[in-house]
């Protein structure tokens, strides 16, 4: 089946999570061998919290930097797929933090928040998927307090020569059979190396990101360039 990583207009992207959520959770930590919890820790020290920041998540997904977030006083969730929220609401109550984490459905690229708002922004493997990677972008520096910290976590692809033939091997062939023996969607997981492959390199983003209105902008390669964590202060 062929997957066009270029279609990702928001019924699509939306109704592709919506039919995975149920799933999404175990995949993600079976898929990367559970590191994923690890990469989203780094992303959450690197805002250098101290309990009094309002901290937005956008692409929330499922809440897991919510719920990791703990250094957080608030945290608001933003996602458009009702039922990754529905599975993240469900972690909320669970872990008895109603109180501070809410989840509220919307589009990165026109955040219902207000200007200068939130302390901290996350996004964790969700830029990628954003139809306008810029205009979100613009949109997270827009309810930045001037001097807030972003932090984005985002698939990259290692550049060391061997070990980036046999991830690619892993990524485009290994993955996309076992996401979709797990989750029973032959779309989604295709997608994944499609998306990710699509996804502009370090330098660029980078430049995206400034382009926005972040200043200090980084790249950090984590686990050998499988991931990136690109870091900003609202300028
Ligand atoms: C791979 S999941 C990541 C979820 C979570 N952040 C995590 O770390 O597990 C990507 C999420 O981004 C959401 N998403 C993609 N594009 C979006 C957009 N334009 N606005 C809001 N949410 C979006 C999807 O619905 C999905 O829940």
């Amino acid at each position: 089946m062929t997957v066009d990583a270029h279609d990702k207009s928001a019924g699509r992207i939306a109704g592709m999570f919506d039919a995975i959520a149920p799933r999404y959770d175990l995949l993600n930590h079976v898929l990367s061998a559970g590191i994923d919890r690890r990469w989203r820790a780094r992303a959450i020290a690197s805002l250098q919290l101290t309990g009094r920041e309002t901290l937005l998540d956008v692409c929330a997904g499922t809440a897991d930097v919510a719920l990791q977030a703990m250094a957080a006083r608030t945290v608001v969730g933003i996602d458009f797929a009702a039922a990754m929220l529905a599975v993240g609401l469900r972690k909320v109550r669970a872990a008895g933090q109603t109180r501070r984490v809410a989840l509220v459905r919307g589009d990165a690229t026109g955040l219902p928040v207000g200007t200068a708002a939130v302390d901290a922004v996350t996004v964790a493997f969700g830029i990628r998927n954003v139809q306008r990677p810029e205009l979100a972008c613009v949109e997270m520096a827009r309810v930045l307090r001037p001097g807030g910290r972003l932090a984005i976590l985002e698939f990259g692809v290692p550049r060391l020569p061997g070990l980036r033939t046999l991830y690619l091997w892993y990524f485009r062939y290994l993955l996309p059979w076992i996401g979709r023996a797990v989750s029973g969607d032959r779309v989604a997981y295709s997608y994944l190396p499609a998306s990710v492959g699509g996804f502009p390199p370090p330098e660029q983003f980078m430049a995206i990101l400034e382009r926005a209105g972040f200043a200090s902008v980084g790249a950090v390669p984590l686990t050998f360039g499988i991931v990136y964590l690109y870091t900003g202060v609202r300028a």
